[in-house]
């Protein structure tokens, strides 16, 4: 029977139960082992309470002269819990979020960068916690791990009130300053205002006719009737070609040019930088200015990405001024608009420098996300014949020729979107998401018990979307390729994989226009399988994939898998 009741518990508090967990694993080892550890033990003791250092006598002291130490402590910390509450969670040497503790892979002692993938299926005590902690013994931060979709709706649902803050340590803020994504409170309400209806249904009309376009141009590096190897690659160049065309307006080419214009050269910085956002955040300033010829690409590709942005910006300017008396809906990408929000006329002003923060937020958030949740979804399409000839089936009915594929009817192809989202579940493409608590919150846990826990100033929270993804208990049967889940008239959830709440993707009609196009052309063209290896099962090949899988870049997915495509009649 669910038992509910007021919990309090601050992590603030965590340092008690680290150098408590300390105590109790070291008094049970001595208790157990008298013969070896008695002596050390006692000696530990000695150095702690004979401040003048007086000779101690190391022989083994008789047991029962040892034991109230730990039973004090003992007890202490177990009256600590029962009184002050307690959440079950882990209790790692390192944090997993820190640099040491994203530099030792997940192993047995170590939680590590990939623990919430490599344990998604049976991570919070197999899921039968919504809510636990990580609480690192040596270093770190500890928080709370939310890995259910209602503990995460929750947190995300009530961010207007609550004012949870983005932490600075996981935000760009070092390389580009303010921006949508890194920005919280008044400043944060003014980027949205600007960027979300710069996402306009004249903007999402330009995403389905440039997918055509650079689709068509990345058709001539396919090779028909084969096997393609670096499809991964090619979905990166289809993705960042996009947010050239449509997000800065540059109707940059799907073969990077060498010519010495300024679409060229953007072009060519853009895909270095493009790929290099960790660098830039991970590595110090005097790492750039060492005599290594890559280390000097990259540092170069980023100041001309920043600086050209800022000259566009002031071009745009100009010619805003002239599209202004054409009439607003003659701008269809989203760089222009934002550029037009620096007028001092508008509702809502951006300046120069928060424009060129928002646009590299826009094309970091929506490049490799993008194309990593197209990969994903050809594989497993790919890897299930069925519910690809249903797509197929969908497309032709939907859009009977391609010339027809407008926004109307690729917002008609609802089987496609769920096989995208279902791929996108089972291979998130963002690994958790974390929040700063300014002030008290209540969070409201269903299991194990129904509980209100009373979450402190001063925490952290963390939402596992590997955890909540693959929670049996929101998605049943949840290993399994199902995208009819997503079309059932019982389904309660949205899509939680771009978030929710008042900060959820503010591109995701963007990125899932795009990629449903996309998916529209490639499958009407081709039929595409998953190649196994010798002796595999789809179930194993499937394993094997998903052991693979791991972040690129900023986003999470499986990387480059060979796939066979064969060109329909
Ligand atoms: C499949 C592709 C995408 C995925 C999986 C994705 C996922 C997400 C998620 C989970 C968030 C919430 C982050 C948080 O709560 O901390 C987010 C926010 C955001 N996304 Fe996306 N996104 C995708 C595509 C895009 C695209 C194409 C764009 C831009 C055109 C974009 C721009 C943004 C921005 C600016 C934010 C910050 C919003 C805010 O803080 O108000 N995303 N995205």
């Amino acid at each position: 029977m669910a038992r509910r009741g007021i919990r309090r518990y601050c992590l603030n508090d965590s340092e008690f139960d680290e150098v408590c967990t300390m105590h109790c694993v070291f008094a049970f080892l001595v208790i157990c082992d008298q013969n070896n550890l008695r002596p050390a033990y006692h000696r530990f003791h000695s150095i702690h309470t004979n401040k003048r250092g007086t000779a101690v006598n190391i022989e083994p002291p008789p047991l029962h002269t040892m034991l109230p130490l730990p039973l004090c402590i003992g007890t202490l910390f177990f009256a600590y819990r029962l009184f002050h509450g307690y959440v079950k969670g882990y209790r790692p040497l390192l944090d997993p979020h820190s640099l040491p503790g994203n530099a030792i892979p997940a192993n047995w002692w170590h939680m590590g960068f990939m623990w919430p993938w490599i344990q998604r299926k049976h991570a919070h005590f197999n899921h039968t916690y919504d809510l636990t902690t990580i609480i690192p013994i040596l270093a770190g931060n500890s928080m709370y791990i939310a890995a259910s979709v209602g503990m995460a709706r929750q947190i995300w649902g009530n961010e207007g009130k609550t004012h949870l803050v983005k932490p600075s340590d996981f935000t760009t803020e070092a390389v580009w300053g303010s921006s949508i994504a890194l920005a919280n409170g008044e400043d944060w309400k003014r980027h949205r205002r600007v960027v979300a209806p710069a996402i306009s249904s004249n903007m999402l009309s330009r995403v389905v006719d440039e997918s055509a376009l650079v689709y068509q141009k990345m058709c001539k590096d396919l090779t028909p009737n084969g096997v393609v190897t670096d499809l991964h690659s090619l979905l990166l160049r289809f993705t960042l070609v996009m947010i050239c065309r449509c997000g800065f307006g540059m109707s940059v080419d799907w073969k990077p040019s060498t010519a010495n214009d300024e679409v060229a050269i953007f072009d060519r910085a853009l895909s270095i930088a493009s790929t290099t956002l960790i660098h830039r955040l991970i590595f110090p300033n005097w790492v750039w200015r060492l005599p290594v010829q890559r280390l000097r690409e990259i540092d170069e590709s980023w100041t001309t990405v920043l600086t050209l942005i800022a000259s566009l910006a002031a071009g745009r300017q100009v010619q805003y001024s002239t599209l202004k008396e054409l009439g607003d809906s003659e701008i269809t990408d989203l760089f222009t608009k934002l550029v037009s929000s620096t007028e001092e006329a508008s509702r809502y002003t951006l300046t120069p420098a928060e424009v060129t923060g928002d646009m590299m937020s826009l094309l970091f958030a929506g490049n490799e996300t993008t194309s990593s949740v197209l990969m994903s979804t050809l594989v497993f399409l790919g890897l299930h014949p069925d519910q690809q000839q249903t797509a197929y089936e969908e497309i032709l009915r939907e859009v009977p020729s391609r010339e027809e594929i407008t926004l109307r009817n690729v917002s008609g192809l609802k089987y496609l979107l769920a096989c995208m989202h279902e791929a996108h579940r089972l291979v998130p493409a963002t690994i958790n998401l974390p929040r700063d608590v300014p002030e008290d919150i209540v969070l409201r846990t269903m299991l194990p018990t129904e509980q209100d826990i009373i979450i402190r100033k001063g925490s952290r929270v963390m939402i596992d979307i590997m955890a909540v993804c693959h929670n049996p208990h929101d998605f049943p049967a949840p290993e399994s390729f199902n995208p009819a889940r997503w079309l059932s008239p019982d389904l309660k959830e949205d899509v939680i994989m771009f978030g929710a709440g008042p900060r959820s993707c503010v591109g995701r009609r963007f990125a899932q226009t795009e990629a449903v196009t996309f998916l529209a052309h490639f499958l009407r063209d081709w039929q595409v399988e998953t190649v196994l290896h010798a002796g595999e099962t789809q179930q194993t090949a499937l394993d094997r994939i998903l052991s693979g899988a791991s972040m690129f870049g900023t986003a999470f997915g499986v990387g480059e898998v060979p796939v066979k495509i064969t060109k329909r009649d």
